[in-house]
């Protein structure tokens, strides 16, 4: 992607994982790390580019703590925000980062009038809703990772235990990016085979049981990650870049981002993750994924989730 230029907002754990996920991946020409802390911010640009020469492609990294950095971004992701602590929840955090993003929104707009806005500050899928209102942008250009890194997460788990490769899983995690998320277990399947009819020599691998467990191991593995070391960041770094990927090579790739829906199975102004097809004007569709009464259900309860927290901040 000559030129291509990707702007971070946080230099955060999160924000310095996604840059460096960026420059290993070849993700953008540019890449432009804003921080109102500019110390840090400068030190991580000088610490990312100092690594320029093993990075695939040249990409040329920048930043600091002046946000006229971003100028002219193509896709702009941010991560500054409160993060979640020990115990606590997403939503905990959403009228701190809705805050946030009203200071932040409308300079970023000066400088990235074009560019397409991915959150991934949490709670991501309450801050798509601000933000969309915050700037008016058509829901296309400014949506979250939502639910991206917890498919990546089922994925792994679904790929160990058949014992194939992960690309060949194909199953999603919808809904909030949070504890009410869920897999479409209809549709997952591994290669042709649906996930409840993969066998191994001794019968079926995949018990309701241990979809049960697969599940609820997904939905509290950041719990489990941020108990043990803080935060999470290195898989929410790279499934950032993925999307940055998906948008600056215009590849339309279906990626369940989370996306402010528009009447999508009669849900209206809530954002929440679903497959959709994401290139370089955004998100240009949101798929009608097929899904059983117990998925619709558990997408409607994912949808009345957000819409509470969502009224408790007057959105
Ligand atoms: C997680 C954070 C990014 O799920 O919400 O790890």
């Amino acid at each position: 992607m000559p030129g291509s230029k990707l702007a971070i907002v946080g230099a955060g754990s999160v924000g310095t994982s996604l840059a460096y996920a960026a420059l290993i991946r070849g993700s953008a020409s540019n890449i432009a790390l804003f921080d109102v802390n500019s110390g840090k911010a400068e030190a991580e640009v000088l610490d990312l580019a100092h690594g320029t020469q093993f990075a695939a492609g040249a990409t040329s990294v920048t930043g600091g703590g002046d946000i006229g950095v971003t100028e002219g971004a193509d896709v702009v992701v941010i991560t500054a925000g409160a993060k979640q602590e020990p115990g606590q929840t997403r939503l905990d955090l959403a009228g701190t980062n809705v805050r946030i993003l009203e200071q932040l929104m409308p300079k970023l707009l000066e400088r990235a009038p074009d560019a397409v806005y991915v959150l991934v500050t949490n709670p991501c899928d309450v801050l798509t809703v601000a933000a969309r209102q915050i700037t008016g942008l058509p829901a296309g250009r400014i949506f979250s990772s939502g639910t991206v890194l917890d498919t990546s997460r089922l994925r792994w788990l679904l790929a160990r235990h058949a014992g194939v490769s992960v690309a060949s899983v194909h199953a999603s995690m919808v809904g909030e990016h949070g504890d009410t998320e869920f897999p479409v277990w209809s549709g997952a399947r591994i290669g042709p085979v649906p996930i409840r009819e993969w066998t191994s020599g001794s019968g079926r691998t995949f018990t309701q049981e241990h979809l049960t467990d697969t599940a609820r191991e997904v939905t509290q593995a950041a719990y489990k990650v941020i108990a043990g070391k803080g935060a999470t960041n290195y898989a929410i770094g790279l499934s950032g870049a993925r999307i940055v990927e998906a948008l600056l090579r215009d590849e339309n790739a279906v990626l369940p981002v989370s996306t402010v829906l528009d009447g999508q199975y009669g849900i209206s102004g809530v954002a929440l993750s679903l497959p959709s097809i994401v290139g370089r004007q955004g998100v240009l569709r949101v798929l009608d994924t097929p899904m059983d009464q117990d998925e619709l259900a558990a997408l409607q309860h994912s949808a009345d989730t957000l819409r509470n927290t969502l009224s408790t901040l007057g959105l």
